[in-house]
């Protein structure tokens, strides 16, 4: 039986950890999807320890489970470390080598350093893990997005990171490529055939990934005032939505035929046209963040036309905001339809209510030749009523364990999804020009 992993969080007390990651590890650990001996050591500046973090862990998982299973619980106890590290601090680094080290005694352990940090703070941590040898072959990196500002930091990190570490131990986290339907869209794409013959610009008209967000921005004012919705969400998970809808699909199911495909879609993407690009924020945000002349959106919807022949004339809209009437986040193809004016939608319902639906027209009963819009609908709550519900962040996890890279964004797909978004960040940057305000849950800027 191999050894658990040893899973190493930087900054484990930030948000993304007490919202997504420490709830992901309760339940793996709780089901013994994680191994019972796998070690998680929390890092943190400033003292901590693991009965505080063991108590931050029940805390979010009774808010977010309204339970906690003390078995559960005890397990997570079992596992956890911590260790006080100053990413500026050789000698914390040598600390840390030494206590990883003394996980191995028995036999070799499979390194995951989870970095919860921001990447402007990469290059001190990367490193140091360089000087003090834990960027050997058993580690492997977990880095969150947003990789870089702009396609001149993209790669600068993607050349700081590869420096010190190969390309198939860094794992750049887009944990909607984790959500099940997301996964989903491929396989449907491939167990399908019937669509395969339809899936060009010669029948689709267009596609419209939208991910819409009640909540605002929840108390992320530094980040998000360097963010906006551009980086948050379009340049990240609607961009790599996109390439899984649209690219050719891959030679087999191997991550590294998956990588190939979604960079060959990616990089025949044209430039982001500014005059078709629009923007929002949402009434409030400038109090919010505390600063009155903020030009950050929190609402961003953009065109894309592709320059492959097979895309030729398909209108691509990516589109998200925040502080918005309703949650959604769905892929809409919308098949063309001469005879009729409301198309054969197909559409992907990523979240919530997750499904797939297929808009149809058809003939109302009786003499008069009148026709009905109509939809076949799958829903997985129907379809799958008894099946365990895997939450993105732990198919995230358990994916880097396993050593299988397909639903993480390689450095050439990051890149390319900068170069097509930089006439929008170049024109945005700093002006107030066309930025619309929006009423909080409304459907958005007129
Ligand atoms: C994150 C963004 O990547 O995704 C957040 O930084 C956003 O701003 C979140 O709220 C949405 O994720 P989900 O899984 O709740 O749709």
């Amino acid at each position: 039986m191999p050894h658990g992993p040893v899973i190493v969080v930087f900054g484990i007390t930030g948000d993304l950890s007490k919202r997504k990651l420490l709830p992901a590890l309760y339940h793996l650990l709780r089901q013994g999807e994680l191994p019972e001996d796998t070690k998680v050591v929390g890092l943190s500046r400033r003292p901590l320890s693991a009965e505080d973090l063991l108590s931050t862990v029940e805390l979010c998982v009774l808010e977010q489970d309204k339970v906690c299973d003390p078995v559960g619980l005890a397990r997570v106890r079992a596992s956890l470390q911590t260790h006080q590290l100053d990413p500026e601090n050789a000698a914390d680094y040598q600390s840390l080598k030494k206590l990883l080290d003394s996980y191995d005694g028995n036999g070799h352990r499979e390194r995951l350093f989870y970095m919860s940090v921001p990447a402007a703070a990469y290059a001190p941590i990367i490193q140091h893990f360089a000087a003090v040898g834990l960027n050997g072959p058993q580690s492997r990196l977990l880095l969150e997005k947003p990789f870089g500002y702009d396609v001149a930091s993209a790669q600068e990190l993607v050349n700081l990171v590869n420096q010190d570490f190969q390309e198939s131990q860094i794992y750049r986290i887009d944990h909607y490529l984790a959500k099940e339907t997301a996964q989903n869209l491929l396989a449907f794409r491939m167990h399908n055939p019937i669509f395969s013959p339809l899936w060009s610009a010669s029948h689709i008209q267009r596609v419209h990934i939208t991910a819409n967000e009640t909540i605002g921005i929840e108390g992320r004012v530094a980040f998000y005032e360097q963010t906006g919705a551009l980086r948050d969400l379009i340049q990240s998970h609607l961009m790599q939505l996109l390439s899984i809808t649209l690219m050719d699909l891959p030679s087999d199911m191997s991550s590294e035929a998956i990588h190939l495909s979604k960079q060959h879609f990616m990089e025949q993407l044209k430039p982001a046209d500014l005059r078709k690009a629009t923007r929002g924020q949402y009434s409030g945000y400038r109090d919010e963040v505390n600063n009155p002349h903020s030009t950050i959106e929190t609402y961003a919807r953009i065109h894309l036309e592709h320059s492959a022949e097979r895309w030729q004339g398909t209108d691509i809209i990516l589109e998200t905001g925040k502080g918005l009437a309703e949650k959604t986040t769905e892929i809409t193809i919308e098949f063309k339809n001469p005879h009729e004016r409301r198309r054969n939608n197909l559409t992907f319902h990523i979240q919530p209510n997750e499904g797939i639906g297929l808009d149809l027209v058809v003939k109302e009963p009786g003499f008069a030749n009148h026709m009905h819009h109509t939809s076949l609908d799958f829903r997985y709550a129907d379809t799958f009523k008894d099946m365990p519900h895997v939450d993105a962040y732990e198919r995230v996890l358990m994916d880097a364990v396993r050593g299988d890279q397909s639903l993480f964004a390689s450095d050439r797909e990051v890149l390319a999804t900068w170069e097509v978004l930089q006439p929008i960040l170049d024109a945005w940057q700093g002006s107030e020009t066309d930025l619309k305000p929006y009423e909080l849950g409304s459907d958005g800027p007129s």
